[in-house]
Order: structure tokens, then sequence, then C-alpha cells
């Protein structure tokens, strides 16, 4: 569903808030009377960023002013007073805005960036359910193109199927109806895509994918979606790969409060970023070969569930000696990344709630990230993170932290004996699995939240489609 209807245009239209932009000390005041205008005045001076709310009665007018010189700063600014827009109206019917005087296209584009993420609601089971709201928001700033227009609809739109999909309960949303979802999404947006079922996986020997498996009663899915126009300017695709665990339980070591179990609904936040970028790339036609591999299943107790200690074979014939059941992520991801060695891909990145390691390290500002690409296409990243702030930290795998994963009875073990650098060893364990060049995002701690973080809403975030989209539409730009 589209939640933006936007307009570019000079004539303000009836019956709408006003947004309005302060420059200097300079507030246009023809929307005001001579008190407001001193009121914003007073507010407005000395400061480098600030957004001024009036309450006219039947319409709010909000004056902006945001002088922050660095430009990703600037943006942010922006997307968060987009955010106070959308909650300061969010019990009022009209969802009008006309915003004037906004000079630069970024700016006025994170704006609104920011109301529309900041407006989005849970999907609610049962009664009183409301959708997220439509916004008809016209703007008057000069030089927006239609390219810029249509890129925000679609990350707006990409964010919010890739929320809604981490929110799904668990109990609405299994390996299978994640893997359906997908198709809808492939139909909507023309990608190819092909699902495998339990005995594809089975011939493919997807061990890592059937041993977290093994305690389910749900089959496990493993998805491929590709998108491959005509005109794109890579042979080699890029590939994305998305940990898709629909509840982490943690299995036979199973968790305990302590350690979030209640928040593993959104265990498969990565492949909801997945699912939702490659919608992106497709629906937006960047003309680029992009991939999308998502290995799904979920990790249960049970007397058929893979034991503590039990050996088993990944796809590319490396055994691992599993010491704990709820380091699942990285056992079906290296099925995965394994899988991902056939396209001979130019780069591919993961996505995972791999670790609570990741959040406790650096909390819910930046994602974790760390992997074997060249320096120039991790620059790129950073960047792309910076740009959007969905920021990226990197972290180190040094050798000598294999020695961690040393298994007596198997290649590898799945953790290490001591706690210490755990979203490291995470990163460690799936380099096992790559032969290119390649990075992890560890989103544990950004992907679901507990409360509110301006336009990131509570629970999931959508975390990684604005950054990916932001990197691909980059490259496709050359
Ligand atoms: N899904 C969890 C990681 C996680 C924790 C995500 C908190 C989001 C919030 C993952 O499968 C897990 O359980 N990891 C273990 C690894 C450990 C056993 C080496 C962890 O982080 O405790
Ligand atoms: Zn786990
Ligand atoms: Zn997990």
């Amino acid at each position: 569903m589209k939640h933006l209807d936007l307009k570019l245009s000079n004539s303000p239209r009836k019956n709408t808030h006003l947004v309005l932009f302060a420059s200097q000390g300079e507030v246009a005041s023809a929307h005001m009377t001579s008190h407001e205008t001193e009121y914003v005045v007073s507010k407005i001076k000395d400061k480098e960023q600030e957004l001024v709310t009036l309450n006219q009665y039947n319409r709010y007018v909000f004056v902006i002013k945001n002088e922050l010189k660095d430009e990703n700063k600037r943006l942010e600014a922006y997307r968060s007073f987009g955010d106070k827009i959308a909650q300061t109206l969010a019990k009022i019917d009209n969802k009008k805005i006309d915003c004037l005087g906004i000079d630069n296209p970024e700016d006025a584009l994170a704006l609104v960036e920011g109301l529309v993420l900041g407006s989005y609601i849970i999907p609610k089971y049962g009664n009183n359910a409301k959708p997220s709201p439509t916004w008809s928001v016209l703007l008057n700033t000069k030089g927006i193109t239609k390219q810029q227009v249509s890129h925000l609809e679609v990350v707006l739109e990409s964010v919010f199927i890739a929320r809604d999909l981490v929110n799904s309960p668990y109990n609405f949303l299994n390996a299978t109806q994640l893997a359906s979802r997908a198709q809808e999404l492939a139909a909507l947006a023309n990608f190819k895509i092909e699902v495998f079922g339990k005995e594809r996986i089975k011939a493919l020997k997807m061990g890592g994918l059937l041993a977290v498996n093994q305690g389910s009663v749900q089959p496990p899915t493993f998805t491929v979606m590709e998108y491959k126009p005509s005109n794109a300017i890579n042979k080699q695709p890029y590939v994305v790969v998305g940990k898709g665990v629909t509840f982490d339980s943690g299995g036979m070591n199973i968790k305990t409060p302590w350690n979030y179990m209640r928040e593993m609904k959104s265990d498969m936040a990565g492949a909801a970023a997945t699912i939702s970028l490659i919608y992106a790339v497709a629906k937006a036609q960047l003309p680029l070969y992009v991939v999308g591999l998502v290995p799904s299943t979920d990790n249960q107790t049970d007397s058929t569930a893979v034991m503590p200690g039990d050996v088993i074979t990944i796809s590319n014939g490396k055994t691992v000696e599993v010491l704990n059941t709820d380091a699942e992520g990285r056992l079906i991801l290296a099925d995965a990344l394994s899988y991902a060695q056939k396209y001979k891909p130019l780069f591919v990145v993961d996505l995972a709630t791999l670790t609570g390691s990741a959040a406790n390290a650096i909390g819910q500002q930046a994602s974790v990230c760390m992997g074997t690409a060249s320096e120039d296409m991790k620059a790129k990243l950073k960047a792309a993170g910076n740009r959007v702030h969905e920021r990226l930290v990197e972290f180190p795998l040094y050798e000598e932290y294999r020695k961690g994963l040393e298994s007596e009875v198997a290649d590898m073990t799945n953790i290490p004996s001591s706690p210490e650098a755990g979203a490291i060893i995470g990163g460690i364990f799936l380099e096992n699995f790559v032969d290119y060049p390649w990075m992890h995002f560890d989103i544990a701690g950004t992907a679901f939240l507990g409360s509110k973080d301006a336009y990131r809403s509570k629970n999931g975030t959508g975390v990684g489609v604005r950054l990916l989209f932001e990197f691909f539409k980059n490259i496709a730009k050359g």
C-alpha cells in the first residue's frame, strides 16, 4: 500500500497543514500573526536547528530551522523533524501538508522520509486495527527529479514491508509463509523467484539448515530471488543473504527470559530486509543484476532437535560440531553463503540478527559489520550507511580469532569456549563459507527496538533496506 502521495508544485492548497522554512533569522510571516512570528523568532534565534509548532485551530504550522553544515547530520535532523510532525498529527485525520521554502531537494525529501517512516503503525490483530496513514504532501522545492520521488516511494514502501514482516508473530509467519510473502512481492515487482522445500534442501545437502530445522514440525525453506534486467551493468551478480529464523527459542540450549526469547519472532529481520531490498531494486528497476538468498526455519526444542555436541555437514562439505544450538543463525547462513559461491558473485552481503554480543557492544545506534570486501567497497557501504543514518561500525576478522573455533571432532565448532568477542566469532565462523568479496552485517542491536527512536519505529525497524538501497543506487549510477 502506498503511504505517500507527493506533489511538486508552487501553488499551495486549501485545508492543509503548513511546514515553513526559516532561514537565518527570518521567517516567512505571511501565514502567522505577528505574535506568532515573534514567538517563533524567539524560539529559533541562536539555534542551529529547531522545530516550532503552532496550533492554529484548523491547522498546524510547523516552522523549521536547520542550518547544520554537515550534510548527513542535516538530513538526519530533517528526518527527525518529519517524525515529530507525524507525531503531532498522529490523532488528526487531515494528513495533507504543504511544505514551503525548503530549497535543497535532498533536505525536503529527508523531511518527507521521516514523516512517513515516523507514522508507521504496527499491524494489529483484532479490534480497532488501524493501518499506517497515507500522507498527501506538497513540496515547492525546485529541482526534485521524478526519479528521486519514485526512489523515495519505493524505499518507504519497502521499509514498511520489512517492518511488517519482522513484526509478524511467529504463528502468522513460519518459513513457508515467509517464502509465500516473497513470492507475492516477486509477482508485484517482476523478479524471478524459486522456493526450495525440504526435499530440495536435502538434495542440496544443506546440513546447517536441516540441523536447525530438525526439532520443528514446520518445514524449512530456501528462497532464491533473482533480478536480472537486460540493461544490467554487471555480469556477475551482487548477492544479498538474510537470516530467516522465524522463531529462535534457542533450541535445546533454550533461551531464558533474560536473553530476549520473547523478541525472537524478529530473528528473521535479515531475511525481511533481503526480501524487501530485492523488491525495492526490482521496483525501482535499477540496472543491476542482484540475487537474494533466504534460508528459513524456526529453531525449536524437541527430542528430534539437534543436540549439543552433534556434528553436522554444511553443503560445502565442511563439518561443524554444534556446541550450542542457540548459535543457529550461522549454521543456516553457512549453507546460504556456500550456495552463493555458484554465482561467482562480485560481492555478497549478509544481514543477520546474529549475536547479542553485537548489540551489547554498540547498542542500537549502529550495526556491526565485518568482512573480506575491498576497502573501496567497505567505504561505499559505510558512506551509504552514514547518508541514510543506518550506520556501520567495522569489527576486525583477525586470524588469531580462528583458534576459538577449533574442534576435536569436526572442522570447527559453532561457538568458542569463552563468550569474548562474540560478534566477531560469528563473522569468523561465516568466513569459512565464502570465497568471494563479502561483508557480514550483524543487525541484532538495530533490527528490533524496545522503544521508538524518532522515525525508527518501536519493534521492527526495517534496518538494512535504506542502507543497501542507497548503496545499490550509487553503484547503478556508476
Ligand atoms: N538470535 C540470536 C541473537 C540475538 C540476540 C538477536 C538478541 C537479537 C537480540 C542468536 O541466534 C543467538 O542466540 N546468539 C547467541 C550466540 C551465542 C550462543 C554464541 C547469543 O548472542 O547469545
Ligand atoms: Zn540463537
Ligand atoms: Zn538467532
